[in-house]
């Protein structure tokens, strides 16, 4: 008997639903939003009002693009949470509906567990390399920078932590700041490409043990840029190649030393990124290079994974569907990582 999951994730900005047949990827179907555009950053009433417009096409969408028909799906999985209470509150509401017309069972991931597990989707035509447990994964999102030990695909314990803003969100904050546009991540990146890294210096945090700050290392750019443009309005024009080569390389370090610091801590040589901010190319070559100093073993997500997306959920609700977990229709939403 073949297992076929239908994934449904629509925790931020994003409605996604895909479906995955014995763990391999028949169809992963996203649908963006760029109402937030305009305000440079998600507004979460028009973000569930725009996944209301967006989950029937989406869902039905992956379905046909998997060749399957409804009743064919096993199970389905949906993202409980963490994310916008009013967006999570659709995709949990539509896999219900779902699951009580095609009754089939319900069950819900967590959406870091997704991204965690992002490296077990399988595709044809893949080389499908996947970490040895247990393994390190570097999670950084909008919402998450952690550092998490993966010790088998249902099991794992974050290490360590952002204790103010997450790394996605400092990229965000700061381009918003420059005006640089929404997302930032991918505006900064960009940019940073083109500039010099060694030009400007941003202040690093002292946070002990595993955990990570961003707040300062956001605060010392703004007032940067703020005093320089005092002084001259164009500098920002002329210098933001510079400016985002060097901010981002700020980040990256401080990302990377801790991660560092847990792998010799835990002597664990298996590492993996997962998060919208693995799609940084900056960040993607650091790791690809640090692992080769160090020896390990570094799995990249592919950049369709790297995102918000339901291929992670669907592959995540496949593990706890084979270990029998099945969720009961009066479930809810849970916005905070901490109430899952
Ligand atoms: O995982 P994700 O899609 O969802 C949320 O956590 O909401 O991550 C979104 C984050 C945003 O902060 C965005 O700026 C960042 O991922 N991001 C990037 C890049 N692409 C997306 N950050 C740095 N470099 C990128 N290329």
């Amino acid at each position: 008997m073949e297992d076929i999951i239908l994934g449904i994730e629509s925790s931020c900005d994003d409605t996604s639903a895909a479906v995955i047949r014995d763990g391999y990827l028949l169809s992963n179907v996203l649908a963006s939003q760029d109402v937030h555009k305009a305000y440079g950053g998600v507004i979460p009433e028009l973000a569930s009002r725009a996944h209301q417009l967006n989950i029937v096409p989406v869902v039905s969408q992956a379905i046909d693009r998997a060749g399957i028909s409804p009743s064919d799906i096993t199970a389905i999985a949906f993202t409980r949470g963490p994310g916008l209470l009013g967006s999570l509150l659709v995709g949990t509401s539509f896999a219900k509906g779902l699951a009580v017309a095609l009754d089939r069972p319900l069950i819900e991931v967590n959406h870091l567990q997704g991204h965690i597990l992002a490296n077990f989707i399988k595709q044809y035509d893949s080389e499908n390399r996947q970490p040895a447990f247990p393994y390190l994964c570097l999670l950084v999102s909008g919402g998450n920078s952690q550092i998490v030990r993966v010790d088998s695909p249902l099991e794992f314990e974050i290490l360590g932590q952002t204790i103010d803003d997450a790394v996605g969100e400092a990229f965000d904050k700061c381009s918003k700041m420059m005006g640089l546009g929404y997302p930032g991540g991918p505006v900064v990146d960009r940019l940073a490409k083109q500039g010099d890294p060694d030009r400007f210096h941003f202040a690093k945090p002292h946070v002990p043990g595993l955990d990570y700050s961003f707040s300062g290392v956001k605060t010392s750019l703004l007032y940067f840029v703020r005093d320089q443009m005092a002084a001259d309005p164009d500098f920002m024009d002329k210098n933001k190649e510079d400016i985002c080569a060097g901010f981002q390389r700020t980040l990256i370090e401080i990302l990377m030393d801790k991660l560092v610091k847990a792998a010799k801590q835990t002597g664990i040589r298996e590492v993996t990124m997962g998060g919208g901010v693995s799609a940084n190319s900056g960040l993607r070559n650091a790791l690809t290079a640090e692992g080769k100093k160090r020896g390990w073993n570094v799995y990249l997500p592919e950049f369709k994974f790297t995102t918000d997306n339901a291929a992670m959920i669907a592959i995540a609700g496949y593990f706890h569907y084979l270990r029998g977990e099945r969720t009961p229709l009066s479930v809810a939403p849970a916005s905070r990582a901490a109430e899952l």
